[in-house]
């Protein structure tokens, strides 16, 4: 029988995501409602080790839901994968009597948190912030939709000005070594090509398929690429197109961290609020050391290990599918 949690400490860890702020509020409120005391950490593992940590009540969350960043701020921390790193951090929650962690962030800041609940008596529960949605074991993940949004928003008035000059663009978007923002923000703008790290690029095939629309005088087109694509990023590809197709007047536009920020879209919001709440109720219930999803719009909870190694699976048909709808 798990220990009784009466004091969380809730952080935020990795590369901000919108929709943390509202994930904090839930939590935190959450934690008050059921005479918890809450903590927040300041810059995620950073803060835990140098015991920036605060008693939060129930105005230190007002008025955030709507906000993009983390109040929390957030980082990543080298130290804390090194033992000392962890024992200062553990000594800190000590100090404060924090008996049960939130971590929101990405599969980084939840191996360190199955190491760190491994080695201390702590439970921790993780929440999926990324805008990348690259963690298994949930549908969606805080942050993503909004930042699908912006780039959606972005790409529309790139193809307004492609369009006025009958250009190719090749647009750059966020994702590391996930190609979910790409496939759904180039889905979402009728992308001629999506590139992604998932799947091996094949250039010739590309330019084959452009070649072919020089010839049918199809002179707009859009292809975006994943920042972190085998091939390389938007600048690499626009070199070998420029060079293979002299006909195209090609330009590229990295969208870049604009994609972290803005106020979190009503998915985002709605989707923090019922993991923060659910992260306290597994602390409450003994559901330790999983990760909060939603599968099928139901919550569901992963051992953090396995939110850690497993990936989401790119649909394949969906990758047809753009084939022939850009045709
Ligand atoms: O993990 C989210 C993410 O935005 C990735 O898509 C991107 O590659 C990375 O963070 C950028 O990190 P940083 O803000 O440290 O440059």
């Amino acid at each position: 029988m798990s220990k009784k949690v009466t004091k969380i400490g809730i952080m935020t860890s990795g590369g901000d995501a919108p929709g943390m702020n509202a994930c904090v509020r839930a939590a935190v409120r959450t934690g008050l409602f059921n005479k918890m005391e809450v903590y927040g950490i300041t810059r995620g593992y950073s803060g835990m080790i140098d015991d920036d940590i605060h008693k939060m009540d129930s105005r230190s969350v007002a008025n955030i839901i709507q906000r993009g960043g983390t109040i929390l701020k957030t980082a990543r921390c080298k130290e804390f994968m090194t033992p000392e790193g962890r024992k200062k951090a553990y000594a800190n929650l000590k100090k404060h009597g924090i008996n049960g962690l939130i971590i929101i962030g990405g599969d980084g800041s939840f191996k360190g948190a199955q190491i760190f609940s491994n080695e201390f008596d702590i439970p921790c529960i993780g929440i999926p912030g990324t805008i990348d949605k690259d963690i298994a074991g949930t549908d969606f993940t805080i942050g993503f939709d909004t930042a699908v949004n912006t780039a959606i928003d972005a790409i529309d008035k790139i193809r307004d000005t492609a369009d006025a000059h009958d250009r190719l663009f090749i647009v750059e978007v966020m994702g590391r070594d996930a190609g979910y923002i790409a496939l759904y923000s180039g889905i979402g703008t009728g992308a001629e090509h999506i590139l992604i790290p998932e799947q091996k690029t094949d250039v010739e095939a590309v330019i084959k398929s452009l070649q072919e629309k020089e010839r049918r005088k199809k002179l707009v087109n859009i292809v975006v690429v994943a920042e972190g694509d085998d091939f390389g990023g938007g600048n690499e590809l626009a070199e070998i197109i420029k060079e293979r197709i002299p006909g195209f007047d090609i330009r590229v536009a990295i969208l870049g961290h604009v994609q972290r920020g803005g106020a979190p879209s009503s998915l985002d919001r709605m989707i923090a609020s019922r993991m923060g709440y659910s992260a306290v109720n597994c602390l409450i219930e003994g559901n330790h050391n999983v990760m909060v999803g939603i599968v099928n719009n139901k919550m569901h909870y992963t051992p953090l290990d396995k939110a850690i190694k497993a990936k989401q699976r790119i649909n394949e048909d969906w990758l047809k599918m753009v084939k022939i709808l850009a045709s």
